[in-house]
C-alpha cells in the first residue's frame, strides 16, 4: 500500500471521484476496522480539510466517538439527540445547511456552521455514523450526499 495520497483540487465530484479509489485502496485486504476508520477519516481530512470529520460507532444505546480529525467532539450521543441521534433515529442521511436552524444540534464547538451526518446502514441496522462538520454555512448537498454514502457502504464491519 502506498501511504502517499494524490489529493486533487478539482470540483467536489472530481474530488470525490479522485479519492474513493485511493480510499477503496487504503483499507483493501485490511481486517482491523478502526485501523480502516482511521485511514479513511484521514484521507478524507487530507482531500478536503473540513472542519471536523470522524466516526460515531453504536454501542448499545448510544454513539460513542470513533477515529475523527478536529477538535475534540462529544463522546456520547444518545439515540435521537443532535444531528448524529437524529440521522442514527432515521437511518438517513441527514443535511444541515445551517446547524443553528436545526433544534437540538449538539454544538461541540461553535465554530462549527454546517453539518453532514451518514448512517452505516446493514441489514437495516444503523451500526455507526460518518459526521462531517464545516466552518461555513451551507458546505453540503446532494453530491457530498452521494459520495459519502459510497463510503459507508463498503466499510467491512465483519469483525
Ligand atoms: N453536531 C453533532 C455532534 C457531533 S460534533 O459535530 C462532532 C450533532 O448535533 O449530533
Amino acid at each position: 500500500m502506498a501511504e502517499d495520497l494524490a489529493i486533487r483540487k478539482g470540483n467536489k465530484t472530481e474530488n470525490y471521484q479522485s479519492i474513493i479509489p485511493q480510499i477503496r485502496a487504503l483499507i483493501e485486504g485490511e481486517p482491523d476496522l478502526i485501523a480502516n476508520l482511521a485511514n479513511i477519516i484521514g484521507a478524507l481530512k487530507e482531500q478536503f480539510n473540513w472542519f471536523w470529520v470522524g466516526f460515531y460507532l453504536v454501542k448499545g444505546e448510544e454513539l460513542v466517538l470513533g477515529p475523527f480529525q478536529g477538535p475534540v467532539a462529544c463522546t456520547r450521543i444518545r439515540k435521537g439527540r443532535g444531528v448524529c441521534g437524529s440521522s442514527w433515529e432515521k437511518a438517513q442521511t441527514l443535511i444541515v445547511p445551517d446547524v443553528q436552524a436545526f433544534a437540538g444540534h449538539i454544538a461541540c464547538s461553535s465554530l462549527s456552521k454546517s453539518e453532514i451526518v451518514v448512517p452505516i446502514v446493514r441489514s437495516g441496522a444503523v451500526l455507526g455514523v460518518l459526521d462531517v462538520d464545516s466552518d461555513q454555512v451551507d458546505s453540503f448537498d446532494e453530491t457530498d450526499k452521494k459520495f459519502l454514502e459510497q463510503i459507508t457502504e463498503f466499510i467491512c464491519f465483519d469483525v
